[in-house]
């Protein structure tokens, strides 16, 4: 029965994940929906609740490590053109959460609005980069600080306004995960248009500088523990340049994991276990992994 064939956005079956993911790994997912608007959002989530559907929402795959097997769910992005509006009120940028961070961040410098700039080169949506609150380093600057508001919508398809009263952030985590965020408000600050590109630039090259672009990756694989480089410890237990199958721990910085060679999941996961039990039998430090793993 294809209890899908209501819906108006795009249903994909046998979906391969890999070409949704940046580190370029991931199985075919039993169904792909790409719903159209938010109603077809709220009818998706009639129908998950009538048939218990599991659920799983994928942003820009930037932050995940998908298990290479077959994944016995809906996997839902918003990236339908309704989840990508951007708008400007006065100081205020208003986008959906399936836009893209490099989007929302050129479209405020051209208006001459700053303070997101720090978020260049992080190859997120907005709704991704929100639920786990990216930011510089450790949390100098985090994309929760600019919030004003988020509109969002709960796994019972009723949409709410959260204001900063009801969001937590924290270092690379939030309490957004119960819901599906719609759209979010955030305040930026006048400049000059120059002045907001010019920064983007500076913290674009920054990036290139320090993270390992040279395969498909994750971005940094574990979050920094309290007081700590995660990148600085795993590079002391001498494990850049580790593999495992067709992935490598980057010569460049030892929190990059790399696809090198049509990596599968498993290899990923068995660099992640080496790396954990290093660390911990060396520093006594556990590290946490920053990115999801759908295994
Ligand atoms: N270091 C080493 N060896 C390494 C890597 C780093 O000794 O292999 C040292 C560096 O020399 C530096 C210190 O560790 O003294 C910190 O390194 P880095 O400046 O690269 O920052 P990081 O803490 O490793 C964080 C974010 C990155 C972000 C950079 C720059 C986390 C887990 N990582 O990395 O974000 O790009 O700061 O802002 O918070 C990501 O979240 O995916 C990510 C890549």
């Amino acid at each position: 029965m294809n209890w899908w064939k209501d819906l108006k956005g795009k249903v994909r079956q046998g979906e391969l994940l890999k070409r949704h993911t940046t580190f370029k790994i991931g199985g075919p997912a039993k169904l792909f929906i790409e719903p159209l608007d938010r109603d077809d959002l709220k009818s998706l989530l009639t129908l998950k609740k009538r048939y218990k559907i599991p659920l799983l929402l994928i942003g820009a795959g930037s932050n995940i490590l998908v298990s290479s097997k077959v994944i016995n769910a809906v996997v839902v992005r918003l990236s339908s053109p309704f989840f990508k509006k951007i708008s400007f009120c006065g100081n205020i940028l208003e986008a959906g959460s399936g836009t893209l961070l490099r989007d929302a961040i050129l479209a405020a410098a051209r208006r001459g609005l700053s303070g997101g700039e720090f978020l260049a080169g992080i190859p997120g949506t907005l709704g991704g980069a929100l639920v786990m609150n990216a930011g510089m380093g450790n949390s100098d600057f985090s994309i929760g600080d600019l919030v004003e508001s988020i509109e969002a919508m709960d796994y019972h398809g009723k949409v709410i306004r959260l204001t900063k009263k009801d969001i937590k952030f924290g270092y690379r985590c939030s309490n957004l995960t119960k819901y599906i965020i719609l759209s979010v408000r955030l305040r930026l600050a006048r400049r000059t248009k120059r002045q907001a590109m010019g920064k983007i630039k500076e913290y674009w090259l920054c990036r290139r500088l320090v993270q390992d672009l040279s395969s498909p990756n994750a971005g940094c694989i574990f979050k920094n523990p309290p007081g700590y480089s995660a990148g600085r410890l795993i590079d002391s237990c001498g494990l850049k340049g580790r593999k495992a199958g067709g992935a490598r721990i980057s010569l460049k910085h030892a929190n990059f994991i790399l696809n090198d060679h049509q990596a599968d999941s498993a290899d990923v996961l068995r660099l992640m276990q080496l790396v954990g039990k290093q660390v911990k039998a060396k520093f006594k430090v556990n590290l946490e992994p920053e990115i999801k793993v759908w295994s």
